[in-house]
C-alpha cells in the first residue's frame, strides 16, 4: 500500500513504525475507551476498559504480520492512528492466534467469552474478496472533533484508490457511520454484537483521473 507521507500544515500523516506502537496503543486505548462495544465487552469501569483495549491492541499490533498501520502526528505527537489489515490478516492463522493467546487469557474468562462472541459476529460479515480492513482506529480522547480523524481517513482512502483496493470496516456508533459515509463507505449490513448495534461498511475504490 505504499509508504508516502502527506503534509497538512503542522500535521503529518505517515506509516507507523514498530517504534511508534507503544504510543499507538495509548492513543487507541484512550480514544476507544467509551465505545459502546467496549462497554459491553469490558464492563462499566473506564480504567479497566482502557487496560483491556490496550492489551488487545498491543497483541494485535505485535502479532499481526499483515498490519500496515497509519498515524497522524501534530507537532511531533501521535494524535490519531489506525490499523490497516491487508488481505487475510483479519483472519489470523493458527501461529498468530497462539501468539495472541497469552495476552488474551489475562483478560479473564468472562471478558474473553464476550470478546469471542463480539468478534465472532463481526467475522461473519468479513468480505471474502481482497480488501483492506480498517481499524482499530481512534483519535486521542481529548482531541476528537478537530478534523484529525478526517485527515487520517483521507490518506487511507487515497491509498485505497491508488491501489484499486476495496475498503472495509465495522463500527458501533451512528456518528461514525456519518464520518465514514463522507469518505465513500456505505453500510452493507447491520447486526447486534453483545446487544450493541454494529454497522458493516465497504468502500469501492474510485477510478483515478487520467493524467
Ligand atoms: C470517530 C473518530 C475517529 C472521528 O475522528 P474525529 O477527528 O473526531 O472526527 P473529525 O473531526 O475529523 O470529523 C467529525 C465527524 O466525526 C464523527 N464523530 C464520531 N465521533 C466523534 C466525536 N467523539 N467527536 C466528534 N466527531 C465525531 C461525526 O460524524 C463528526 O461529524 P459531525 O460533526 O458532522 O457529526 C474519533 O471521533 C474517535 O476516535 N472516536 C472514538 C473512537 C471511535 O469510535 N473510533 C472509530 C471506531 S470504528
Amino acid at each position: 500500500m505504499g509508504t508516502s507521507t502527506a503534509r497538512h500544515a503542522e500535521v503529518l500523516v505517515a506509516d507507523l513504525a514498530p517504534a511508534d506502537y507503544d504510543a499507538a496503543v495509548g492513543v487507541l486505548a484512550r480514544g476507544m475507551r467509551d465505545n459502546p462495544i467496549h462497554v459491553a465487552a469490558y464492563g462499566p469501569d473506564p480504567d479497566r476498559r482502557e487496560r483491556c483495549q490496550a492489551r488487545l491492541v498491543r497483541a494485535l499490533f505485535h502479532a499481526s504480520r499483515g498490519n500496515e498501520p497509519l498515524g497522524v502526528w501534530r507537532d511531533g505527537v501521535l494524535v490519531a492512528c489506525t490499523g490497516v489489515l491487508l488481505d487475510g490478516a483479519c483472519r489470523p492463522g493458527l501461529a498468530e492466534q497462539l501468539r495472541l493467546l497469552p495476552a488474551m487469557t489475562r483478560l479473564g474468562p468472562r471478558t474473553l467469552g464476550r470478546m469471542a462472541a463480539w468478534l465472532g459476529v463481526w467475522a461473519e460479515h468479513e468480505p471474502k474478496e481482497a480488501h483492506a480492513h480498517l481499524g482499530p482506529l481512534a483519535v486521542d480522547r481529548d482531541l476528537q472533533g478537530q478534523g484529525l480523524g478526517s485527515i487520517l481517513l483521507a490518506e487511507h482512502t487515497r491509498r485505497l484508490d491508488q491501489a484499486g483496493l476495496l475498503g472495509y470496516l465495522e463500527t458501533d456508533k451512528p456518528e461514525n457511520v456519518r464520518f465514514y459515509t463522507r469518505a465513500g463507505y456505505r453500510v452493507v449490513a447491520e447486526a447486534p454484537a453483545l446487544g450493541v448495534p454494529s454497522w458493516f461498511m465497504r468502500r469501492e475504490p474510485r477510478a483515478r483521473a487520467r493524467a
